[in-house]
């Protein structure tokens, strides 16, 4: 619309007169939607002095990865490094199974990971005589006003919602979205022609897939919980539902076992979990009413087309007492 055309367009510009004519600006990209157009604006405002970062950390769902690489790339035209940590990650995250100490070790690594991927882009940029100057973040109005930070002015201070950056960046943030709401940004997402796919997608949390394995996560158990939760992704979207429902997790019990039968064969496999949840904010949840047809075709596909899992539950357990997560 007319509206949501401006306010992109006042963004860059606003980008532009912050940035100014020299200096390069960096942007670690997630493969959601906030960082995404934040990144998408800065590089209307700036070009190929904005360089943006991905860390492939491994813990993505099927696609995703690419959708990074590949589709936002080519809708956008920006400047991207990419990260391979995905073996990092694995060996950091070996033998953990407690949920809090997961999600301390994707945390950090996710830190080193950047700042690592940022010293290779500083050293590109000083071999060219440019100094990176400017963090884009993708800090939305209600991170604003929940952070107490007042309109306007930004700090050097770093948010929470990038995995915790490291204090001692010399950087001035450009927030282009902190005067937008989630669907604004979305709209203005789709004004600039990004990827559905990127524009559209439920909230999925910073750690991952790491905490959708219940136990230890391990390259052959996140290639099982991504099948699974492809084919759940696929059939809710087929199903028309992406927009009812607010996310739905697919979780992996992989250190439970259970019996079952396929053909003439026992089989002795895992269950995997869906955890579809309707939701405002996340705060609180509701578990979703799937209908039935729909839940039929996740189990009867995921069962098939999955040979390690035997068995497709779901979750009916609102939020409080339950978290949308399992960890
Ligand atoms: P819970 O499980 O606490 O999740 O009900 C509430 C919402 O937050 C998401 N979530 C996270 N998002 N980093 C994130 O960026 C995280 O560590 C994280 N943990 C949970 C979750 O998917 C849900 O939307």
């Amino acid at each position: 619309t007319w509206t949501m055309l401006n306010i992109a367009e006042e963004q860059i510009e606003r980008v532009r007169e912050q940035i100014g004519d020299t200096g390069l600006a960096i942007c670690g990209l997630s493969g959601g939607v906030d960082s995404a157009v934040a990144a998408a604006i800065v590089q209307r405002a700036i070009g190929e002095r904005l360089h943006c970062v991905f860390v492939d950390h491994g813990l993505l769902r099927e696609g995703e990865a690419e959708q990074v690489e590949r589709d936002f790339v080519a809708a956008t035209g920006v400047n991207l490094h990419v990260y391979d940590a995905r073996e990092t990650f694995l060996a950091a995250l070996s033998g953990v199974t407690d949920p809090e100490e997961k999600r301390k070790i994707i945390g950090r690594e996710f830190i080193r990971a950047f700042e690592a991927a940022e010293v290779a882009v500083l050293g590109e940029a000083a071999d060219q005589g440019e100094k990176v100057g400017f963090l884009v973040q993708g800090t939305l109005y209600p991170d604003v006003v929940e952070s107490g930070g007042g309109a306007g002015t930004s700090n050097i201070k770093s948010h929470h919602n990038v995995g915790g950056l490291p204090e001692d960046l010399e950087f001035a943030l450009v927030e282009p979205l902190r005067t937008l709401f989630k669907d604004e940004v979305r709209l203005v997402g789709e004004q600039l022609g990004l990827p559905g796919d990127i524009v559209w997608r439920q909230p999925f949390p910073g750690p991952g897939l790491g905490i959708r394995i219940i136990g230890e996560v391990t390259a052959d158990r996140l290639d099982i919980l991504r099948r699974a939760d492809a084919i759940a992704r696929q059939e809710l979207t087929r199903a028309g539902l992406d927009r009812d429902i607010w996310q739905m997790p697919v979780v992996l019990l992989a250190d439970v076992r259970s019996v079952g039968v396929q053909g003439d064969g026992r089989t002795y496999g895992h269950p995997v979990v869906i955890r579809p949840v309707t939701s405002e904010d996340a705060m609180t949840a509701d578990w979703a009413r799937l209908p039935y047809d729909v839940m039929e075709r996740i189990s009867t596909r995921i069962t098939n087309e999955v040979a390690e899992v035997n068995r497709v539950t779901l979750d009916i357990t609102s939020k409080p007492p339950g978290t949308i997560e399992w960890e």
